[in-house]
C-alpha cells in the first residue's frame, strides 16, 4: 500500500479545482485590498490562478498532491515562483476546504431545484392531459374509493414541491462563507471577511470559527434531503412497474425505458424504473457514511472529515440522474384509461358510496358501515356485483334503501361528490394544479 495514497483526496476532489481557484482569487484580492500582501503581488498570484483556471476547463490539467488545495498552490508556483506561497497567508486547509465544498453544494442545489422543477411541469402537464380519467385508488395496494388519476399522480407533485423546498432550506445552510477562520481559532492578520463573501456571493459569514471548520450538518441535511427525494422517486418508480405489469396493465412505458430478457423474447421489463428503487440504497447509505464519520469527532477538524467528499459528490450525482429519468419516463408513458376504468369494477369500490347513501338518510355512519358490508358479504356469496342486487335485495338489508341507492353507484358521481378541499373532485383538483 502506497502510504500517500491513503491520506490523499486529490482522486475524487479534483472536480472542486474550479471552486478553489475562484474562492483562491477572492481570497488574494481581499489580502491586497487590506494589505497584507501587495497588490503588485496579488495582481500576479490572480494571474496566475487564472491562467490554471483555463487549463483545468479546458482539461489541460492533470493535478497532483495531496489533495486539490496543495495541488493547485504547486500548480501555480510552477508558474509564477515562490510568491504563489503568499496566497495562503491567514487562511488554512481546513477552512478552505469547507468554503469549496460550501460554493460547490449550492451550484449543485440550484441545478436540482430546477431538475425537480422540471419533473412537476412534466406531471403537471400529465395531470391535465388525464384530467377526468378515472382510476381505483388503493389501499393496501387493494382497490379502496375511485379517484381521478390526475389526484393520484399530483401526491407525487406535492412530494417532490416539498422535497424542493427542502433544497432551499439546505441551500440557505450552505450559503454562509467559512473562509478566514483560518485553522479554526481565527487569524492575527487584519482580514475582511465579508469582502470575501460579497465576491464569492455568500449572503452571510460564519460566526464561531471552530465551529466553521468542524461543520459538516449543511452536507449531511443536503444527504438526508437527496435521501429522501430518492425515497419518493423511488415509491414513484414502484407505482410504474406494478401498473405496468401484465396483471394491471394501466400504463405502457415507452421502449425507450424497458428492456428486453436474454432468454424470454416477450419481455420489456421496466429496468429504468427498477434502478430508480435500487439507487435509494447508496443514497440512504451515504448519508449513514458521513453520520457515522462525524459521530463522535472532538472539535475542530479532525481528517475523517476528509470522507465527506465521496458520499457528497455520489449523492449529487445520483439524484441529478434519477429526477432526469423519472420526468423522461413519464413524459413518455401512455396511459390506458379502458383498463383503469374497467378496474374499478372489481372490489366494491363504491361500498363506502352506498354507506354514505345511508348515512344521507339519517343512518349512523357505523351502523351503515355494518349494513353495507353484509350486502357485500352477499354479493361475494351469490357471486353478484351492486348493480345486480334489486330495490327489494336492497331492502333485505335496510328499509332505508329505495331506487336512488343506484345514483350511489355511478363512478363520475362518486369522485364529483368528494369536493372537500383537498378531495379528488375534478373541481378539487383543478384547483390543486392552480396551486401547484
Ligand atoms: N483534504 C482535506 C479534507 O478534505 C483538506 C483539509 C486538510 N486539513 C488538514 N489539516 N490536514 O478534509
Amino acid at each position: 500500500m502506497n502510504l500517500k495514497n491513503f491520506v490523499s483526496s486529490i482522486g475524487y476532489d479534483s472536480i472542486l479545482a474550479g471552486y478553489d481557484i475562484l474562492g483562491s482569487i477572492a481570497h488574494t484580492k481581499m489580502l491586497a485590498k487590506c494589505n497584507i500582501i501587495s497588490h503588485d503581488d496579488s495582481k500576479k498570484i490572480v494571474k496566475g490562478l487564472g491562467s490554471i483556471l483555463k487549463d483545468f476547463k479546458h482539461g489541460k490539467i492533470k493535478f497532483t498532491g495531496e489533495d486539490i488545495h496543495t495541488a493547485i498552490e504547486k500548480e501555480l508556483k510552477k508558474r509564477i515562483g515562490k510568491i504563489a506561497g503568499k496566497m495562503h497567508t491567514a487562511r488554512s486547509r481546513n477552512d478552505q476546504v469547507v468554503l469549496i465544498e460550501r460554493l460547490y453544494l449550492k451550484d449543485e442545489i440550484n441545478t436540482i431545484i430546477k431538475k425537480i422543477d422540471n419533473v412537476n411541469t412534466i406531471i403537471k402537464k400529465f395531470a391535465s392531459k388525464n384530467m377526468s380519467v378515472i382510476m381505483p385508488g388503493f389501499t393496501h395496494l387493494q382497490n379502496a374509493q375511485p379517484v381521478l388519476l390526475s389526484h393520484w399522480f399530483l401526491a407525487y407533485a406535492w412530494m417532490f414541491k416539498r422535497d424542493k423546498e427542502r433544497l432551499v432550506n439546505c441551500y440557505k445552510s450552505t450559503d454562509v462563507m467559512p473562509l478566514g477562520t483560518a485553522a479554526f481559532a481565527g487569524t492575527e492578520f487584519p482580514i475582511d471577511r465579508k469582502y470575501v463573501a460579497k465576491h464569492l456571493g455568500f449572503s452571510s459569514i460564519s460566526e464561531n470559527s471552530v465551529d466553521t471548520v468542524s461543520d459538516r450538518d449543511f452536507i449531511i441535511e443536503f444527504l438526508f434531503t437527496a435521501a429522501l427525494l430518492s425515497l419518493h422517486l423511488s415509491r414513484f418508480a414502484e407505482e410504474i412497474i406494478i401498473w405496468s405489469s401484465q396483471q394491471f396493465g394501466f400504463i405502457q412505458l415507452s421502449e425507450k425505458f424497458t428492456t428486453g430478457s436474454s432468454i424470454m423474447p416477450q419481455k420489456k421489463n421496466p429496468d429504468f424504473a427498477e434502478l430508480i428503487k435500487g439507487k435509494t440504497g447508496r443514497l440512504y447509505g451515504n448519508l449513514l457514511s458521513l453520520m457515522t464519520a462525524m459521530k463522535g469527532l472532538p472539535l475542530s477538524y479532525n481528517r475523517d472529515m476528509q470522507e465527506d467528499k465521496e458520499p457528497l459528490f455520489d449523492s449529487v450525482e445520483t439524484i441529478k440522474t434519477i429526477v432526469d429519468v423519472s420526468a423522461q419516463m413519464v413524459s413518455t408513458m401512455k396511459v390506458n384509461s379502458e383498463k383503469m376504468l374497467s378496474a374499478c369494477k372489481n372490489g366494491f369500490i363504491l361500498a363506502t358510496d352506498v354507506a354514505d347513501y345511508l348515512v344521507s338518510k339519517g343512518i349512523p355512519f357505523r351502523t351503515a358501515h355494518f349494513i353495507v358490508s353484509k350486502a357485500v358479504n352477499h354479493c361475494i356469496r351469490h357471486e353478484k356485483s351492486f348493480e345486480d342486487l334489486s330495490v327489494s335485495d336492497w331492502k333485505k338489508f335496510s328499509d332505508k334503501f329505495d331506487d336512488s341507492v343506484y345514483a350511489a353507484l355511478d363512478l363520475k358521481k362518486a369522485i364529483e361528490k368528494r369536493k372537500s378541499y383537498g378531495g379528488t373532485s375534478f373541481n378539487s383538483v383543478k384547483h390543486q394544479l392552480k396551486k401547484l
